[in-house]
């Protein structure tokens, strides 16, 4: 029997809060691999819901791969699910600032991210086939015809007022509510995520970052000469706050640099409570928070979480943005919301490139205000839903015994940490003879913590990748000497 407290809790809507509950009982093995679940019309009327939230609550489990329709035979718990790996678990860092110094194995591997491979799990890029390119031509051509000679011209230091509209309306689903002049448009979120780090540090400071985090912020601190303190991090909830309490009692920290939701390269997300508490200790601490949240529309539920700049009430966060995830990189439209730290970020984009380019900025506000991102953002969060859930089964399936594998509730990365006796540089190094890119995990710590983890990038999975990730579970498993 299925518990009917009732359906509206917490910020879920009717049909996530019956999913829910169905993967619950699913995860305690109430219902197990291969056993019917119950039908629509009867859970229906179990729990006093519409058919259609019922029906909206399976399409969500289908897509995180728990269960599937079996023709004129109703909803079942997916067998594959039995050999679902379990998720890595948090890992302890040293809590002592350090200094970052990419070495040249490290650095040689990020410039190899972008080569073109045959199968390629490497860069966090977005499927190519999913970016919606004929509509943002047609939008590139309009705003060409309509503003010639202003496309031509160097628009203002904050970026295009309609692109900065578009962006104050969608922040809204992410619970900001700011006006126009609070953004501030980036040649791309990692420009966002320098000018805020420019904004706020000087040479010599600490900064707390994830662990493991993206190797992009650890690109920063060194170029910036800055230090890095590496909070252990939940693959589920993100940076754990007890470690972060005890190190600004030892060490001062000039800021912090997380990516909230859908993270890079571990797919936590942080639950709002915890975002409030976060933004309110470092308020409290005048410690800014540099708010990365490339990957927040991504998420496959299709409710946004919030950002944590919602719960902002000092101007402390300065939230990181772009459409390179979701739109086209290649544009290279980021945006920056950077509360007090506002005329800060305006010198330090002024001194770094003046202003961006202006026809992408026009092309993707009249994009968004045509209406067609939300029917985009639909299309592609259930491809990616799809892909994250068939590649970690397919890690299940096979990578060596032991191998544990994120499960992300949006984006397109999963981390997979292999048994102790694999070196990600060596995979990375023998994946790439066959034509396999792959993400080796001492890219994303300071201290190269992580050694036999690497990240995979879903978004370019198909049915055909089966055989390279195959190749590279066997790669994996013959590094691994047995007695
Ligand atoms: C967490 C995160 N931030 C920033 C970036 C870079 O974004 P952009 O291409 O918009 O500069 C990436 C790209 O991989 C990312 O994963």
């Amino acid at each position: 029997m299925i518990n009917t407290e009732t359906f509206s809790e917490g910020s879920h809507t009717k049909y996530q809060a019956v999913a829910a509950r169905i993967s619950q009982l699913i995860e305690r093995g109430t219902f197990l691999p291969g056993t019917r679940i119950p039908s629509v019309r009867g859970l229906s009327r179990q729990l006093h819901v519409s058919v259609t939230t019922v029906m909206e609550a399976y399409r969500v489990l289908e897509d995180q791969g728990l269960i599937e329709a079996r023709p004129q035979s109703g909803y079942f718990v997916r067998m594959r699910s039995l050999r679902l790996p379990q998720e890595p678990e948090i890992r302890y860092p040293d809590l002592n600032p350090t200094n970052v110094n990419l070495d040249e194995q490290v650095s040689a591997v990020m410039r190899d991210l972008h080569r073109p491979a045959r199968f390629a799990f490497g860069g966090a890029v977005p499927n190519s086939e999913l970016l919606p390119i004929s509509r943002l031509n047609r939008a590139l051509l309009a705003v060409a015809r309509e503003f010639g000679l202003r496309g031509s011209l160097y628009d203002s230091v904050a970026g295009c007022e309609e692109l900065r509209i578009q962006i104050a309306r969608r922040a809204l689903d992410s619970g900001c509510i700011i006006s126009p002049d609070e953004v501030i448009i980036t040649s791309g979120c990692q420009q966002a995520v320098l000018l805020s780090v420019l904004a706020v540090c000087r040479p010599g400071d600490t900064v707390a970052v994830e662990s493991p985090t993206y190797y992009g912020m650890l690109q920063i601190i060194e170029m910036l000469g800055l230090k890095a303190v590496e909070i252990g991090t939940y693959p589920k909830t993100g940076m754990c706050l007890d470690l972060f309490r005890e190190v600004i009692d030892r060490h001062p920290v000039r800021a912090v640099l997380l990516v909230s939701n859908f993270s890079n390269p571990l797919g936590s997300t942080i639950p709002d409570e915890k975002k409030e508490k976060l933004v309110n200790l470092l308020a409290e601490h005048e410690i800014p928070l540099i708010e990365d949240d490339i990957y927040g529309d991504l998420g496959f539920s299709g409710e946004r979480p919030k950002a944590a700049k919602a719960f902002d009430r000092s101007g402390n966060v300065l939230l990181c943005s772009s459409f390179s995830k979701t739109i086209a990189p290649g544009y290279r439209v980021g945006w920056a919301v950077p509360g007090r730290h506002m005329a800060a970020l305006e010198k330090a984009k002024f001194v770094s490139n003046i202003s961006s380019a202006t026809l992408p900025q026009l092309a993707i506000a009249e994009f968004l205000s045509n209406g067609g991102y939300d029917h985009h953002l639909r299309r592609i969060r259930r491809t990616y839903a799809q892909n994250v859930t068939q590649m970690a089964d397919a890690v299940g399936e096979y990578f060596p015994r032991g191998t544990r594998v994120t499960r992300p509730a949006g984006g397109f990365v999963l981390w997979v940490e292999m048994p102790e006796a694999v070196d990600s540089i060596r995979l990375y190094a023998q994946a790439r003879e066959a034509g396999i890119s792959v993400t080796p995990s001492p890219l994303f710590s300071a201290r190269k913590q992580f050694r036999n983890c690497i990240r995979l990038n879903a978004a370019q999975w198909s049915p055909k990748s089966e055989g390279a990730l195959a190749t590279l579970g066997n790669l994996a498993a013959s590094q691994i000497v047995t007695p």
